[in-house]
């Protein structure tokens, strides 16, 4: 089998073949990637996240530290001594899991404390903690959602997203395109109980903002409410890191607030943020929630020490700042296009998925920790380099991602 001919995509759904059939395609195909020396995914990190990571090559069995451009931890909470202490506190006090579901005995008195933590964080009545950001949304979406209601997304909105609209309508708008948004509402006036509009703040594959302050204008123009994925806001973006409502200036405007604990917190989870009466019925019908053990002690410790780190030490934003602008204005000067990137994520768009995975390739074998973006996770058109910096980034290891960039990029004509 050669790979170069096949994407994911092709192994989605194998017609004729059972189970095993269809894994046995599948791990051809994987086989194939190895020997191409363009399979990049699950590499394995002896030492966590970090602007340097030790990784151990598949290929060839060393041991590499790489210039680390992949992770979502953007204020390096994951290592930082507050997070880490509360979290040891927190396991030393209540042990290493709640023991229970939320509702039937798992609740501790420190995942009131973390709710009420978040509330105020994102400046809502209330809030629901979740043990994944991907649970948290879908299953929020899912209990809220009926056969009555639409959804009305962006159609670069999270996976979590259009899996929780399962059991309702969906009608997509054009990227960010207020235009195709408000035509969208136009065209489902009164035939809804409930229209629900979805964007991400912060879009994962391209960095953009999603234009929150507009979104909220037509909503409230068309009687429709919003949700924002906050995911790869909170803690970024807004003058004290509390994600778009906040760049804004649009915060309590927003309806339903959704976020992960695990990418600028450091640690793993989600959050609803919203009204009271939202959050209770949430409590009972939310099937993540409710039918999942309640989040380990240790989880929910660092996660109330990662927000008052993001607002007391506003410098590890600050330095993730002037790194996002020193990387951003060396990559353009370079020739790079990076779409429309306006925050720690980095686009590279390459547009062939053959060159992504070479570039991909030499990129590893010079150090620097990248992931590859193929179809059909985007279009073909737009197969891509993704990369993510951080505050811990020096200006030494930015230097040595940049030159390997300029290298690779003439080797493929990118540049
Ligand atoms: C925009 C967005 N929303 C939600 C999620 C899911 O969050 P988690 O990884 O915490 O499950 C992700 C994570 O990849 C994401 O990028």
């Amino acid at each position: 089998m050669d790979s170069r001919e096949l994407s994911l995509a092709n192994f989605m759904k194998v017609d004729d073949v059972d189970i095993m059939g269809r894994a046995k395609m599948f791990k051809e195909f994987l086989d194939d990637t190895m020997d191409k020396k363009h399979s990049q995914y699950r590499r394995v990190s002896l030492d966590g996240s970090g602007p340097i990571m030790r990784v151990q090559d598949k290929y060839t069995g060393d041991v590499k530290e790489m210039v680390y451009l992949a992770s979502n931890d953007y204020l390096n909470l994951t290592k930082h001594p507050r997070t880490i202490a509360a979290g040891k506190a927190a396991l030393e006090k209540y042990g290493s899991g709640a023991g229970s579901v939320p509702l039937l005995g798992g609740t501790l008195d420190l995942h009131i404390e973390l709710e009420e933590r978040v509330a105020k964080f994102k400046g809502s009545e209330a809030a629901i903690i979740y043990t994944s950001g991907f649970g948290s949304n879908a299953g929020t979406l899912l209990s809220i959602l009926q056969e009555n209601d639409i959804a009305i997304l962006d159609m670069l909105v999270h996976a979590s997203i259009i899996d929780g609209c399962k059991n309702t309508n969906t009608k997509f708008f054009r990227h960010n395109d207020m235009d195709s948004l408000e035509h969208a509402l136009t065209r489902v006036k009164n035939k809804y109980n409930t229209k629900l509009i979805v964007v991400d703040g912060v879009y994962s594959m391209d960095g953009d903002i999603a234009k929150l302050d507009k979104i909220v204008e037509l909503a409230h123009a068309h009687g429709a409410y919003v949700m924002v994925d906050e995911a790869h806001a909170s803690g970024v973006i807004g003058k004290t890191g509390r994600g778009t409502p906040q760049h804004f200036d649009i915060e309590g405007k927003v309806d339903i607030v959704a976020g992960t604990f695990s990418k600028a917190l450091g640690v793993v989870g989600g959050f609803i943020a919203a009204k009271q009466e939202l959050i209770e019925l949430l409590h009972f019908y939310s099937r993540p929630y409710m039918f999942s053990t309640a989040m380990t002690p240790q989880a929910a410790g660092s996660l109330i020490a990662a927000m008052d780190v993001i607002e007391e030490e506003p410098q590890l934003r600050e330095k993730l700042w002037s790194n996002i602008n020193y990387f951003k204005e060396n990559l353009l000067s370079l020739g790079f296009k990076l779409g429309n990137s306006e925050t720690a994520i980095f686009p590279i768009i390459i547009g062939d998925d053959w060159k992504v995975k070479e570039a991909c390739r030499r990129l590893h074998e010079m150090d620097i920790y990248v992931n590859p973006v193929l179809y059909p996770a985007v279009p073909k058109k737009l197969a891509r380099i993704r990369m993510s910096i951080m505050s811990a980034h020096e200006k030494e290891h930015l230097d040595k991602a940049l030159n390997a960039l300029e290298t690779v990029g003439r080797e493929f004509n990118i540049i």
